[in-house]
């Protein structure tokens, strides 16, 4: 399969999970390369369904070697948490897990900062999921983070977090907010740190060996390439680099040694959270979540929904290098009669036929639509492309040409079997 990075194309929650799941039956190895347990990846094996944070999807798939990079922040009693509920469901979480010692650390202090700045912001809040990602990436921005090699040496943690408890803790009060007992952190992360010591390695030079022996690698991204904290639609955006480039820089394995990129897309586009939606649209939205779809994997918020946005995906195209394309819930449309596409956007008299970078001009933006003709039939038990209706394939093809990358994969439910490579 050769080393492969897999991008959500839209705002997240694209269906990365499934795919990757998909698509490490070929794989090595799976590697998560950025982000925390914001992050919310579905994987449905038969009727069992797994939501993963922090834990890469290919944990599912026996003999495959998953990775935690550095470029992750992981709070550590959540990733306690999610690997031995992982266990509790039959998953086996041992060897074949690895958290690199570089990854930094959340701590109670960065979740309670988070919830603060957002009720400080009042309506011009982001929307975060209140996981501590903007405080932690900050730290390490600011040199001050701790990583998962302070973690696991007792004497250690209690030197470095005595020391960022003060600080927080005056920040916290000056908030309004309760301070934090250095004590009772301190224990609960000294035990974190012990279940997790077996799990922590050099996972930059584990990657390089494994790559000496040709292994295959998947780069599992998280969040969405308009969340990026560079590309996407600041300042409603998470705090790390989701795009292609963050693999390099949240793995230590150079551009040079990546193959191909697999870019996510849903058929139609969801966010969750603040921020500007061009192609918003209350009836898609009300259609979806009556069908009990579109909740978040995380919080479980009600998602956000609109039309395709062909602008945007075009945009992530370019910005990640999407080579081949995954499009997933394509059944979410089964019943529709029209379905538009955006093509352009339109402010006052200016055309755009990108994505204009200042949120706020975003926000201002009409869609330019065309529309498509609906197949208004079940796709979900197709399972060859000649199968599907001609007109889901016009709208497949009409989307990818406009996106500017290879149609790869259609996914017409959330099991793996329905899934068709194209
Ligand atoms: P991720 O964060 O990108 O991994 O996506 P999420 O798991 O947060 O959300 C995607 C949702 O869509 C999950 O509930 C998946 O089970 C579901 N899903 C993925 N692909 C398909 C599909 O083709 N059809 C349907 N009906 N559901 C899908
Ligand atoms: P996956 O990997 C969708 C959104 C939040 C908020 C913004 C900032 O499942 O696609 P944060 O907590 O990161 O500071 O929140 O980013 N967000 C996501 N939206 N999917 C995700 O992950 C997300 N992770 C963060 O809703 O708008
Ligand atoms: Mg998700």
């Amino acid at each position: 399969m050769a080393n492969t990075i897999l991008v959500g194309a839209q705002w997240g929650d694209e269906g990365k999970g499934k795919i990757i799941d998909v698509l490490t039956e070929d794989a090595d190895i799976v590697v998560r390369y950025a982000g925390g347990n914001n992050a919310g990846h579905t994987v449905f094996i038969g009727k069992q369904k797994y939501v993963l944070h922090l834990v890469p999807s290919g944990i599912l798939r026996p003999n495959k070697l998953c990775v935690i990079g550095n470029g992750v922040v992981a709070d550590p009693l959540s990733l306690v948490e999610e690997i031995q509920g992982l266990r509790k469901l039959g998953v086996k979480v041992g060897a074949n897990l690895v958290v690199s010692e570089t990854a930094h650390v959340v701590f109670p202090y960065h979740r309670e900062l988070d919830a603060q700045r957002e009720v400080l912001k009042g309506r011009q809040k982001i929307g975060t999921t209140k996981r501590g990602i903007g405080p932690a990436y900050g730290d390490k921005a600011a040199r001050v983070g701790l990583r998962i090699s302070d973690l696991v040496e007792p004497a250690r943690l209690e030197e470095k977090l005595s020391a960022r408890i003060k600080e927080n803790n005056a920040v916290l009060k000056s908030l309004g907010a309760k301070p934090l007992s250095f004590k009772k952190v301190l224990a609960e992360y000294r035990a974190a740190g012990k279940y997790l010591k077996p799990f922590v390695a050099n996972t930059v030079v584990l990657l390089h060996d494994a790559m000496r022996r040709r292994a295959d690698i998947l780069f599992e991204g998280a969040q969405g390439t308009f969340l990026d904290l560079d590309h996407g639609t600041y300042p409603f955006v998470t705090s790390s680099n989701t795009t292609a480039g963050g693999a390099c820089t949240g793995t230590g394995v150079p551009p040079h040694r990546m193959d191909r990129v697999v870019g996510v897309m849903k058929a139609y586009t969801t966010r969750v959270g603040e921020g500007p939606l061009p192609t918003e649209n209350p009836e898609i939205a009300d259609m979806l979540h009556a069908m009990g779809r579109e909740f978040g994997a995380t919080t479980g918020r009600a998602r956000r929904c609109g039309w395709f946005d062909s602008v945007a995906t075009r945009h992530a195209a370019m910005v990640n290098g999407i080579d081949d394309l995954a499009i997933t819930n394509l059944d979410g449309l089964d019943t529709l009669e029209t379905i538009k596409v955006c093509v352009a956007y339109r402010r006052g008299k200016t055309r755009y036929d990108f994505v204009p970078s200042d949120a706020q001009v975003l926000a201002g933006c009409e869609p330019v639509y065309v529309e498509f003709e609906g197949w208004r039939t079940p796709t979900n038990d197709c399972k060859t492309f000649k199968q599907l209706p001609s007109e889901t394939r016009a709208y497949l093809k009409a989307i990818a040409e406009l996106t500017n990358a290879k149609l790869f994969i259609a996914s017409v439910g959330p099991a793996r079997a329905q899934t068709i490579f194209v």
